[in-house]
């Protein structure tokens, strides 16, 4: 209980004096996590290191890993690349405008966000910024890892010039902190989101809009 108070305080103080790092250094997040063995009893604390940096080409395997486990909690063994996973994956790598940011604890994936910076003519032609895909995988939940991810994706946002960067969170996520994680961070919900499907509409929007009517 004393040593999971302790690490609660460590990552309190490490976001505040985080944010106030150059970007390289901010890159490194201190997550105070606590793992359990089994016993109500015995919780061991332990601070451990995350590292966020950009995806390399090799990375395509565990970044799917991440979006499969969290489309279902259960499928967490490691399946083949598909050709046309690999083929965006590719073309992915090869776009300028385009980043995938990774966090790894001791070399594991565990969590990833994307950025896009579209070339833009009006706001003086700075670049406009948007985020997509941020996920964390569920054991490594709130720890600071997309706090983590999202710091440095904003710094490069910056860096790049962009005068905006913006994201869509659905409505769903009001109550399940994604919408915090993002206010959290400075985003404001000033805007109204418009969305069409033209392929499929995903299975939990489905299930959101089903629990609205
Ligand atoms: C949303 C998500 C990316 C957050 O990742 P995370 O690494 O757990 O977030 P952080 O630990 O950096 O949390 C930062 C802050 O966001 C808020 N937050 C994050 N998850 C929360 C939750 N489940 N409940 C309430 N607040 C939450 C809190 O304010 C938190 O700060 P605190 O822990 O000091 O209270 C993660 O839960 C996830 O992958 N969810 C599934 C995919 C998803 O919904 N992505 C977002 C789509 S828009």
């Amino acid at each position: 209980m004393i040593l999971a108070v302790f690490s609660q305080v460590i990552r309190a103080f490490w976001r505040r004096f985080s944010q106030r790092l150059p970007p390289q250094l901010a890159d490194v997040a201190l997550v105070a996590m606590t793992a359990q063995d089994g016993h109500a009893d015995q919780v061991m604390d332990a601070v451990v290191t995350c590292t966020v940096r950009t995806a390399r080409p090799e990375d395509l395997p565990a970044i799917l890993q991440i979006y499969a486990a969290e489309r279902d909690p259960n499928d967490g063994s490691p399946r083949a690349v598909s050709d046309l996973e690999q083929q965006t994956w590719t073309r992915m790598m090869r776009s300028d405008d385009l980043t995938v940011y990774l966090a790894e604890i001791n070399d594991q994936v565990v969590g990833t966000a994307t950025l896009m910076t579209m070339p833009n003519l009006t706001y003086n032609c700075a670049p406009t910024a948007f985020v997509e895909a941020v996920v964390v995988a569920i054991d490594h939940r709130r720890t600071g890892i997309a706090t983590a991810i999202m710091r440095r994706l904003l710094s490069d946002a910056r860096s790049a010039g962009c005068n905006k960067i913006q994201l869509l969170s659905h409505k769903r996520h009001a109550t399940d902190g994604a919408h915090r994680l993002y206010t959290s961070l400075g985003f404001e919900p000033e805007a109204e989101g418009f969305r069409l499907y033209l392929q499929q509409v995903p299975a939990a929007v489905r299930a959101a809009q089903a629990t609205q009517h």
